[in-house]
This record gives C-alpha cells, sequence and structure tokens, in this order.
C-alpha cells in the first residue's frame, strides 16, 4: 500500500493550520461582532474564551488525528469500534463538506471586490448597498466567481499534502501576513484614527451580557475551526515529533492576532468618516468598507485604491486557505475509505459543493423566495445548520470523547510525544475537557437557538 502523506516540517504545520483558522471569520465576522458587542471588552473575553475553551479542543483535535493517522472518520472507527462515537467522525466529515458549500459563496465575493478594486470601482462606486445587492443577487456573476474559487482550491488539494496544502500555505500565510502589517500602518496613518483605536482598546464592559459572552465562545469555535473535521485530519498529517500543545497555541496565536489586527485595520478607517456607524452588522465589509474607503482617501484616491485592492486580496487569500482545510476531510475520507485515487476523490468533492454552491448563491436571487425551515433560504439554512448546530453539537461531543472515553495514557502519551516532552496541567486539561468544556459548549448551543434573547 502506498505510503500515507504527512506535512514535511514543522512549520508547514503551523501555516497549514492557522491557514485553516484565519478565514473570513476573523476578517470579516470577528470586527463585526467587535463592534456590536461592546468593543475591547469583547476581545478580552474573546481571548479567554480562546485560552480556556479553544485551544484544550484544539489539541484534543489534534490528539485524535495525529494518533490514528486517519481520516476523521475511520479515525473515530479506529478509536472506538462499534460505538455510538464514531457518529461523531462522520459527523465532522459531512460539517466541512457543508460548510465548503457556503463558505465558498463569500469567499466567490472576495475575488469580485478585488477585481472591482483593481478597476478602481469599489472606491468611486456611489451606493455600496446597492451595488452589493445587485452584485449578490445576479443569476450568474456570484455563481461565476464562486465556480472560480473552487477550482483554485481544486487545484492545491489535487496536488496532496506537502506539494499542495503545505505548499501554498508557506506561500499564502507570509503573504497575508504582511499585507496585514502594511494595512495596519495605512489606517493608523488616517486623520481621525484615535477613536478608532480607543473604540477597540476601551473596554465597555456595561455591554457584557450573557449572550455577548456567548457570542464569544462561539465566534473563537469558528475561528479556531473547531468541530469541523478539518482540524482533526490536519492532524493526521502531522509528524511524530509535533507538539501538539505548542502548535495549538501558536496556531491560537496567529489566529488572534490577525482578528485584533483586522479590527486595527477596519475600525480607525472607520471611525476617520464620521457618519458611518461602527456596527454596520455583515454588510460592514462589504457594504461599508467601500464607502470608508472612498471617503477617507478623497484627498489622495490612489492610497484608496491600493488599501481597498490589499485589502480584498487579504480576504481572498484567508478565504482560501480556509477552503483548502474544509475540502480535504471529505477528499481525505472518499480517498481513504473507498480506495479511490486522490484525483477522483478530489473531483467529487468539488463538483458536489459547486452543484449546492449554486443553490446557496442563487438563494442571494433568483431563489431568495425559495424558503426552508423557519423560513430560512439555502444559503441561512447552510449556515445556520453548520454554524450553530453542527459545530457545537460536535465540539461538545469531542469533549466528552476525549475527556471521557479516551485512553488516558493514550491522551497523555500524544501530549508528550510518548513522554520525551513535559506537560504540567495534565489533570487541568482533562478536567476543562470533561466539565468545563461540554458545559460552556451546552450553553453556547442553547443560546445560538436563541433559547436566551
Ligand atoms: N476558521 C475559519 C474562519 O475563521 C472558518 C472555517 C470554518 C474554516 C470551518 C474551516 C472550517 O473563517
Amino acid at each position: 500500500m502506498e505510503k500515507r502523506a504527512n506535512f514535511g516540517s514543522k512549520l508547514g504545520i503551523i501555516l497549514a493550520s492557522a491557514g485553516s483558522a484565519v478565514g473570513l471569520g476573523n476578517v470579516w465576522r470577528f470586527p463585526t461582532e467587535v463592534g456590536s458587542n461592546g468593543g475591547a471588552a469583547f476581545i478580552c473575553i474573546y481571548v479567554l474564551c480562546v485560552l480556556l475553551l479553544g485551544i484544550p479542543l484544539m489539541v484534543a483535535e489534534f490528539v485524535i488525528g495525529r494518533h490514528t493517522h486517519k481520516n476523521t472518520a475511520d479515525a473515530y472507527r479506529q478509536l472506538a469500534p462499534g460505538t455510538p462515537w464514531v457518529f461523531q467522525g462522520y459527523l465532522g466529515v459531512f460539517t466541512s463538506w457543508f460548510i465548503l458549500c457556503y463558505y465558498s459563496v463569500v469567499s466567490g465575493w472576495t475575488l469580485k471586490y478585488l477585481f472591482s478594486a483593481i478597476a478602481g470601482k469599489v472606491t468611486t462606486v456611489t451606493d455600496s448597498a446597492a451595488y452589493f445587492v445587485e452584485f449578490t443577487s445576479h443569476p450568474w456573476a456570484p455563481i461565476i466567481c464562486m465556480v472560480v474559487v473552487m477550482l483554485l482550491c481544486h487545484i492545491v488539494i489535487v496536488r496532496g499534502v506537502q506539494e499542495g496544502i503545505e505548499r501554498s500555505s508557506k506561500l499564502m500565510m507570509p503573504l497575508l501576513l504582511l499585507i496585514i502589517a502594511v494595512l495596519v500602518v495605512c489606517s493608523f496613518s488616517m486623520p481621525g484614527s484615535e477613536d478608532g483605536l480607543r473604540f477597540l482598546l476601551k473596554p465597555d464592559f456595561s455591554k457584557l451580557t450573557s449572550s455577548v459572552i456567548l457570542s464569544a465562545m462561539g465566534q473563537s469555535f469558528f475561528s479556531l475551526s473547531i468541530a469541523m473535521g478539518c482540524l482533526c485530519t490536519y492532524a493526521s498529517y502531522f509528524t511524530d515529533d509535533a507538539r501538539l500543545l505548542k502548535t495549538a497555541g501558536s496556531v491560537a496565536l496567529i489566529d488572534t492576532t490577525v482578528a485584533v489586527m483586522s479590527g486595527f485595520i477596519i475600525f480607525p478607517a472607520v471611525f476617520s468618516v464620521a457618519d458611518v456607524s461602527p456596527d454596520a452588522g455583515p454588510g460592514l465589509v462589504f457594504i461599508t468598507l467601500p464607502t470608508v474607503f472612498e471617503m477617507a482617501f478623497a484627498h489622495v484616491p490612489w492610497i484608496g485604491w491600493f488599501f481597498a485592492m490589499m485589502f480584498y486580496l487579504l480576504l481572498l487569500l484567508a478565504a482560501l486557505t480556509s477552503m483548502m482545510s474544509i475540502h480535504e476531510p471529505t477528499t481525505a475520507f472518499l480517498l481513504e475509505h473507498f480506495q479511490i485515487s486522490r484525483r477522483a476523490a478530489t473531483r467529487i468533492v468539488t463538483l458536489s459543493c459547486i452543484f449546492v454552491g449554486v443553490l446557496c448563491s442563487l438563494s442571494f436571487g433568483p431563489l431568495s423566495d425559495v424558503k426552508f425551515l423557519f423560513g430560512m433560504t439555502f444559503f441561512d439554512f447552510f449556515d445556520f445548520v453548520s454554524a450553530k448546530v453542527f459545530l457545537p453539537v460536535g465540539g461538545f461531543i469531542i469533549s466528552l470523547f476525549v475527556g471521557w472515553k479516551l485512553d488516558r495514557q493514550l491522551v497523555r502519551d500524544e501530549l508528550t510525544n510518548q513522554g520525551t516532552v513535559k506537560m504540567h496541567f495534565f489533570s487541568v486539561y482533562i478536567f476543562i475537557l470533561k466539565w468545563v468544556a461540554p458545559l460552556a459548549i451546552g450553553l453556547i448551543f442553547l443560546n445560538e437557538l436563541g433559547l436566551f434573547s
């Protein structure tokens, strides 16, 4: 049998995993949540969630993947054969496929905005809200964009773990970090940017309701790509000398830094333009920012053009590296479980996602009247079910699985690389997985279903 692929270096491991974590959630969703939930106070809670829940759960997925060196579904089958836990393996694979179907639609929008920014349209359009609606409701333009980003992702995945995922992450992630640094400097140099900084750095704890705290938890899970099968799948390609806790810490650090830096890019710019509101909701990136780019740089339009172009390139890179990580779990599953070639497995995933992605995309236009459960469109349905149902359910099961079911010595061996590295606070770690995480996730779940509001 052919030898199973693995990542070639520790840097590759960290950059690929960070590529999964750093995505639209960081640049798009995080600043929006910060904007509407009390600025720095939200950031403090978010960081606590990452440290206390995010990292432990990420490590739990790493343990499962690296120990078995199998795709997510077969990993659970190996660790708990014939038990209901196996369900989680399939759920992980399915969730990642499910997310890819709608994530690719928004990723397609970033491609369109990148081209519009290059052509100078984003910064000159008079009504950015109308521009956005006109594009997203168009019958085929957003579909073409979605198909193009899916094909870009396909090209990477078909090349395999080292030549595809690792190599492209090593190229794209440093570029992404460089763009962020350039944009932060640009944004800080704008007149009036101090107000944006004050907004981000001054905590307003009066806004911290229980539902805000639970949103911070939900956001940290989504941002770290927890319970979607991707961390477990990537970890199955980790080498035996990779240090799981250290890798999780580095990934969480990069992910959180990028999220906060995105806030630093967006808010000074937003505040330098007097009449746009910082809590503009999900339209922030596609509707508010184009106006901001145009107005903030009215005196030197080429800087606005450059800023907009770099920003949408950043968004596209972030989206692509995340898409790769949600493509791989299903591809790896098909490839290993059914013993087909990587080429065939990749093709099945790409084509099926494009097919469903078309429906999601059309739900902003011709299919906007087709409603599912609770009046949701296709897109809303995919977003809701994956991010608000599968994700908490998956996180809940994973924490119970590693906390209660897995052999304690197996977990310890993985965390200490068979006793060769030190691990402090092992019992605290297990305690978190056994009690804290399941309880917290249970609350997130109920909150997201709207039971506390
Ligand atoms: N973590 C990614 C983000 O922040 C999203 C993602 C979700 C990536 C699921 C992979 C899997 O946007």
